[in-house]
């Protein structure tokens, strides 16, 4: 009796021993499928460097304004190619789950309509209102350069702006006849410099949030003159919150928060994290929480703030609203930049977003999928093919089939 009671604790004890070894051996795999299977997730592609040697900011940055340097000097951008493209991919639909996350997480929860925006970029979502807002509320303001005036801005004023003319202003760095005669008072010239610097950046973003305080508008929304805007789309969007809460919408081109040195803090830290909503993607800020950035935005200040961080114009916002003012960016999938897979965006869900993009000259065939309208040589960005299909009344759109 007590010899097998003896036995059988022995025979215990080595099965513990070597479930425990097993586990141990297992656990190192469990963490790394776990990290690199549900929640993988591209690294920030690009290493925001600038000439000046003192210029250079602790951290990596994806932001619109750094990989548009890529337009003009063709040395950033090579590293996202396709392969990258697949990570990507991955990442639109990641953002999507973490923003719920990070909805979930927050001290004030969202109301319900709030949440209902946020979910998905697939799944057609009833908003209610909070707000009856017409088009004319929100100011549109399109961030251009002189070089883009003939190809991306002619494309846009066929399109989408045609819907809009009275709610798009165009910033550049040019004075254009030609854009003058067709947009009379909507185009701004900056006098921003026309180089592709985080300064004249800044400088042009600091002009846009001057204009539209004096304009009055509920809403201000930056895209850039690559981005198709759905009109109806944006303000049904809007309409889900009031201009006078502080709403700060748009999407991440990061999976975390970036961090910037910055002055001490209350609690002795020097740094701040902040999450932004990359400008190449387009994001909307309310009238009320506009008027809070005012001491670090208005007049020129904006400039001011961006060189204290040594951040882009993006970020820039970023840091005043998440850093400064402590509102949460709102992250929503229903805004794209040209850093994401479009392609993966196709048919119906194309219709229901925000915003799109298209891939550069160097990326021809990163465009949202949809049906031939247009072929792709004829329209290589579909946004002609998507403006039919929202507007087939437009005039040089094919007539549609009657049944
Ligand atoms: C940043 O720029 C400096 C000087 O222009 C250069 O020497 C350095 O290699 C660059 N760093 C990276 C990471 O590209
Ligand atoms: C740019 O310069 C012109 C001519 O001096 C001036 O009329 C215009 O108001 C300036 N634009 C801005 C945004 O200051």
């Amino acid at each position: 009796m007590s010899f097998s009671c003896i036995r059988l604790s022995k025979i215990c004890f080595l099965l513990s021993v070597i479930v425990c070894a097993l586990l141990l051996l297992l656990l190192p795999k469990f963490q790394t499928s776990w990290r690199f299977g549900n929640y993988l997730q591209p690294r920030p592609l690009v290493v925001f460097n600038d000439s000046s040697k003192s210029d250079t900011p602790l951290q990596q940055v994806e932001s619109s304004s750094v990989d548009r340097l890529d337009d003009e000097a063709n040395n950033i951008m090579p590293l996202v190619k396709e392969e990258l493209l697949q990570e990507w991919s991955n990442y639109i639909i990641d953002t999507g789950r973490a923003s719920l996350k990070a909805s979930g997480n927050r001290n004030e929860k969202p109301s319900k309509p709030v949440h209902d925006v946020m979910r998905d970029d697939r799944e057609p979502v009833e908003i209610s209102a909070i707000e009856k807002l017409e088009l004319k509320d929100i100011f549109i303001a399109v961030k251009t350069t002189r070089k883009y005036h003939k190809t991306r801005l002619n494309l846009l004023f066929q399109t989408w702006i045609s819907q809009a003319k009275g709610e798009t202003f165009i910033f550049t760095d040019w004075e254009d006849q030609e854009l003058r005669l067709r947009a009379g008072d909507h185009v701004i010239n900056t006098n921003c410099s026309a180089v592709h610097t985080r300064q004249a950046l800044c400088c042009k973003m600091s002009v846009e949030y001057d204009k539209f305080l004096e304009s009055g508008r509920k809403w201000f929304c930056h895209v850039d003159d690559d981005n198709y805007v759905n009109l109806k789309n944006l303000l049904r969007l809007l309409s889900a919150f009031s201009h006078s809460q502080d709403v700060y919408v748009g999407r991440p081109s990061l999976d975390h928060p970036i961090e910037a040195a910055d002055d001490v803090r209350n609690d002795g830290s020097t740094t701040t994290k902040f999450w932004f909503a990359t400008g190449g993607a387009g994001f909307c800020i309310s009238r009320g929480l506009a008027l809070k950035m005012s001491p670090w935005a208005s007049l020129g200040s904006f400039i001011s703030t961006a060189e204290r961080i040594r951040l882009p114009d993006d970020c820039t916002i970023g840091y005043i609203i998440e850093g400064l003012l402590e509102v949460k960016l709102l992250h929503s999938p229903l805004f794209h930049s040209h850093l994401e897979n479009l392609q993966q965006l196709r048919g119906e869900t194309v219709l229901r977003q925000v915003t799109l993009s298209y891939g550069g000259p160097e990326n021809k065939h990163n465009v949202v999928s949809l049906a031939e309208v247009f072929s792709v040589q004829q329209d290589p960005t579909r946004f002609k093919s998507l403006h039919c299909l929202l507007y087939p009344n437009t005039a040089w759109c094919p007539t549609p089939m009657v049944k």
